[in-house]
């Protein structure tokens, strides 16, 4: 199988920081991370906060340049100069971040935001714009007519569909998605994990799916990776098996999911 990314020997510190006439250098967030991800698969992400996920998410979306080690995405080495990224390896490589408001122009409407990478990066005639804008706000579950509404309309959890809509609209090769989900509600979040699945097998997407929330990564992630300060602890291409492993930092993980019911604290004892 072919990779779609290949993290080596990646390690990295935010830099000094002066505080009054003492310079403080950072202790390292990332140490010696080496990690594979084959394309149309989804490799989960966990680990506590501060674990250093989200540096791990930036360096590989080329937005934060690593102190040490290379980042290959489809076999192109992102920090091999200083110039920035290719055109056609941004369209390939798209995000969805926590925080949907801060991610999108509060004048611009639903349509227009999904809309802005087809404009970018597709040459399509109006009727086929709307088509497709409407297509991608029904696949998220929201309404053609949605796209008329502004950021402000929407709530935390809609808007973040919409942004889950623009991230899809390329079919890039690789999403990640940085607690993009945790702000739905259950109904929605397992639609959008059904919809991320079904685009994983049609198109062959891959997905780094960066999460708190371990049944969440068990659902549609191949892989599941668990960091504990800035080191990947554990990665196995067998979810299940996190219930095995013996490391403290994903027993934790593990002890941390709460039974469906009260009543099935007892089958849990068992
Ligand atoms: N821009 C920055 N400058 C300095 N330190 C930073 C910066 N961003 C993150 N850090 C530090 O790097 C470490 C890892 O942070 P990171 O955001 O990658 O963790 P995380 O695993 O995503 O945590 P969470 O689950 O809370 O989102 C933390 O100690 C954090 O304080
Ligand atoms: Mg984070």
């Amino acid at each position: 199988m072919l990779n779609v990314l290949q993290v080596s020997g990646l390690s990295h510190s935010y830099g000094k920081r002066r505080w009054w006439n003492r310079t403080e250098t950072h202790s390292p967030v990332l140490e010696d991370i080496s990690i594979d991800l084959e394309k149309g698969c989804c490799l989960g992400l966990l680990g506590s906060s501060g674990a250093g996920k989200s540096t791990l998410g930036k360096i590989i979306l080329g937005l934060q340049r690593p102190s040490k080690g290379q980042v290959l995405f489809e076999g192109c080495n992102l920090y091999s100069t200083n110039r920035g990224m290719p055109k056609s390896v941004r369209r390939d490589l798209q995000v969805v971040f926590q925080d949907c408001y801060s991610a999108v122009n509060p004048m611009m409407t639903a349509a227009q935001i999904i809309g802005e990478p087809l404009r970018n990066y597709e040459s399509l005639s109006l009727a086929e714009m709307h088509r497709r804008i409407g297509e991608l706000l029904e696949q998220v579950g929201l309404r053609v007519e949605d796209g008329a509404k502004r950021p402000e309309q929407f709530s935390g959890g809609q808007l973040q569909r919409v942004n889950i809509a623009r991230a899809i609209a390329l079919k890039p090769k690789l999403i990640v998605l940085d607690e993009s989900i945790s702000s739905l509600d259950m109904v929605h979040q397992v639609r959008i994990l059904d919809l991320l699945t079904e685009l994983k097998e049609k198109h062959g997407l891959s997905y780094l799916f960066i999460t708190h929330d371990i049944q969440a990564a068990m659902s549609i992630c191949d892989r599941i990776a668990i960091m504990e300060q800035g080191r990947v602890v554990y990665n196995s291409d067998d979810p299940e098996s996190v219930f095995l492993s013996d490391h403290p930092a994903v027993k934790q993980l593990v002890s941390a999911i709460l039974p469906n019911h009260p009543s099935d604290l007892t089958y849990r004892d068992n």
